[in-house]
């Protein structure tokens, strides 16, 4: 079977409540604007609900079988410029077009109204693929954008493997904000564990994983259109 494949009875049995209570709750929402202000990052643990994340690994499973994901570049720009000494994955970006997709994107969409009211971050749009790391992947030493871009502001990592432990490895590191900032974390990558974090501030890798790893990264963005290059959302 599949590595991503849950259990059959999970498959048959379908999910019916895949409009799950938000965990967008206001403890929770301040609680990552109060860390983005001062550390400029933080993780939480438990914040997808279950059912949403195993409805997204059946998801991402599919897409694998269809053959969908494709070799991940280096910058948004770039997508075709490949250097696997730097990135060793292949990503499927999301278009809410299946359901689980879909209750993913409006949490986010409820997640990025309330860092808005509280960070006055005018972050306008959110975008967001899978990442399939297979055994041997990793993601070296980077930052989502470049500093005075202003393009991706917030960046958040959501995680779906079940049952990882320490010797699987596949840790996102952070380190403090600058080019000598301490390491701060290394984070398993649990389903239902989301790591948040500025785009243009806090450096960050993907340890190599020893398991196949499944995580959604995604970018708040603010608006980077100018007068001669529009940037509509994906
Ligand atoms: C990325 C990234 C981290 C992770 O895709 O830019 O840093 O833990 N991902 O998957
Ligand atoms: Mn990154």
């Amino acid at each position: 079977m599949h590595p991503l494949l849950p259990a059959t009875a999970e498959l048959v049995t379908g999910f019916p409540s895949l409009a799950p209570t938000s965990p967008v709750v206001p403890s929770r929402s301040d609680a990552v604007a109060e860390a983005l202000y001062t550390t400029g990052w933080c993780v939480l643990e438990d914040f997808l609900p279950a059912d949403l994340t195993a409805a997204l690994r059946v998801r991402a499973a599919v897409l694998e079988s269809m053959g969908s994901p494709v070799q991940a570049g280096i910058g948004r720009e770039e997508e075709h410029h490949l250097n696997q000494s730097i990135r060793e994955t292949s990503i499927y970006w999301l278009n809410g077009a299946d359901p689980a997709e879909s209750a993913y994107l409006s949490i986010m969409e409820e997640l990025r109204g309330a860092l808005n009211r509280r960070l006055f971050l005018g972050l306008f749009e959110f975008e967001s693929h899978f990442s399939f790391y297979e055994a041997g992947g990793f993601y070296a030493r980077h930052l989502d954008a470049l500093k005075g871009t202003r393009n991706r502001m917030v960046s958040i990592v959501s995680y779906l493997n079940p049952n990882w432990s320490e010797r699987d490895g596949g840790e996102l590191i952070i380190w403090d904000a600058g080019e000598d900032g301490r390491e701060v974390a290394q984070i398993l990558p649990k389903a239902g564990t989301v790591a948040v974090f500025l785009s243009e501030e806090i450096p960050h890798a993907v340890a190599p994983t020893h398991r196949p790893r499944l995580a959604i990264p995604g970018w708040f963005r603010i608006n980077g259109s100018t007068a001669d290059r529009i940037d509509p959302p994906r």
